[in-house]
């Protein structure tokens, strides 16, 4: 070999390697849950998260992740900690990281009971005055990060396991019709971006997922915008729903004409089976594969989020004692089968959504759906990660 033929093979290796390492080519979550007719495989990140360099190395490969979700900068006791006082400069640095790197932003919510300033938690409203509240802060936030959403959490949890509505300052002052009131705000605020309702246990607990359906049924029918719901799925090893049910819940919502995404996914072992064994992880990856085969058995499923992708980061052990090692990869940065599971999964779904008539024909298929509406929206969005992804290619001036 001629010493000019090893440098040009030692240079293409290397530009080859770089290019992988920035996910502009090669193989992984995100890059195949695009190839299988998806828009992105996320997760969530926070700021304390920015220095660790093992972190950021997969977080910033475009194979890996193509969405992010800010866990708490967005939360209202950051956003507005007292009262028309508002602060982005968290959440900012996160927005910036990812779009800078051809990355899409999930935004993370607006109307929630819980990490309240003192001053809505404790404060005393009439109808009159916490409207104005709510509108102030729904629309100061969203004007802010406006273009730069791809959905926003417009009302979160809002539901009790029982299907009641869960109390909080919204519902004692406002009645349920702070739900519709809030999404026809948000509408108005930033009028594209998706606006969804995010919960818990829609995946598990029948009468919540009941009084789901009947909440976007309701907002839907006070002539509010609705455009999606996130099944948060924060689930525990071996107690999770079938593919086939999960995908049959899916459907119940897309039947509405919504969209739904997973938006926190992790997979808890729970004690004594911790720290986890052997058949422990393998029926971890048997759940994983059944929460993301589920988005593939559903068109108008639009992509998975996973509430952080290391244990390292979980919140799962600091807020549920005896629950722990719920993420694709290890402390230490070790992919879990869950993870090669999932990619598996993803990668034969690849080939057959591929063989269906290649990448770019499979965008149109949401149409045919019935609900021409997010159809459009997924090509909208794929085009723009397309570009994102080719833009990489072209020096800036
Ligand atoms: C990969 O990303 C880094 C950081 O943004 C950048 O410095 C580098 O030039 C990129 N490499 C390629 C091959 O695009
Ligand atoms: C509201 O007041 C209660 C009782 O004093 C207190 O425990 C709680 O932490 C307060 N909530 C917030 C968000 O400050």
């Amino acid at each position: 070999m001629s010493r000019l033929t090893r440098t040009l093979l030692l240079a293409s290796s290397l530009a080859s390697g770089a290019a992988a390492q920035n996910g502009t080519q090669g193989e992984g979550l995100h890059s195949l849950m695009v190839a299988a007719g998806k828009l992105y495989f996320g997760t969530a990140m926070e700021t304390n998260n920015f220095d660790d360099a093992a972190y950021q190395a997969i977080a910033t490969n475009k194979n890996e992740f193509g969405m992010f979700t800010p866990e708490n900068s967005q939360k209202w006791e950051v956003t507005e900690p007292t009262q028309n006082d508002f602060s982005f400069t968290q959440a900012d640095s996160i927005a910036e990281r990812v779009l800078s790197n051809g990355q899409l932003f999930r935004c993370h919510t607006l109307t929630w009971h819980s990490q309240l300033p003192p001053f809505v938690a404790n404060g005393t409203w009439t109808p009159e005055t916490l409207t104005a509240v709510l509108t102030a802060h729904i629309t100061t936030v969203m004007q802010h990060y406006a273009g730069q959403c791809y959905a926003w959490d417009v009302v979160n949890e809002a539901l009790n396991e029982d299907g009641s509505l869960r109390s909080s300052p919204f519902l004692t002052t406002l009645g349920e019709a702070y739900i519709p009131l809030s999404f026809t705000i948000a509408a108005q605020a930033d009028p594209s971006t998706k606006l969804y309702y995010n919960d818990f246990n829609l995946e598990t607990t029948p009468p919540k997922t009941a009084a789901a359906l009947s909440l976007v049924r309701a907002v839907q029918s006070a002539g509010a915008p609705i455009h999606g719901v996130g099944f948060q799925a924060h689930l525990n090893v071996g107690q999770t729903p079938s593919r086939a049910d999960l995908a049959a819940i899916l459907t119940s919502f897309t039947a509405l004409g919504v969209e739904v995404a997973y938006t926190e996914l992790d997979i808890a072992h729970v004690a004594p089976a911790l720290p986890a064994d052997e058949a422990g992880n393998a029926q971890q990856a048997e759940d994983y594969a059944a929460v993301v085969g589920s988005c593939l058995d559903v068109e108008a499923c639009v992509g998975v989020t996973v509430w952080q992708f290391t244990d390292r980061y979980s919140w799962v052990p600091s807020t549920f004692p005896g629950k722990g090692e719920a993420c694709l990869w290890t402390e230490g940065y070790e992919k879990k089968v869950a993870y090669e599971r999932v990619v598996g999964l993803l990668r034969e779904a690849a080939v057959v959504e591929g063989g269906g008539g290649g990448a770019g024909g499979g965008a149109g298929d949401g149409s045919g759906s019935g609900n021409g509406r997010w159809g459009k929206w997924v090509d909208f969005f794929r085009g723009k990660l397309e570009y994102v992804m080719f833009d990489a290619y072209t020096p800036r001036p």
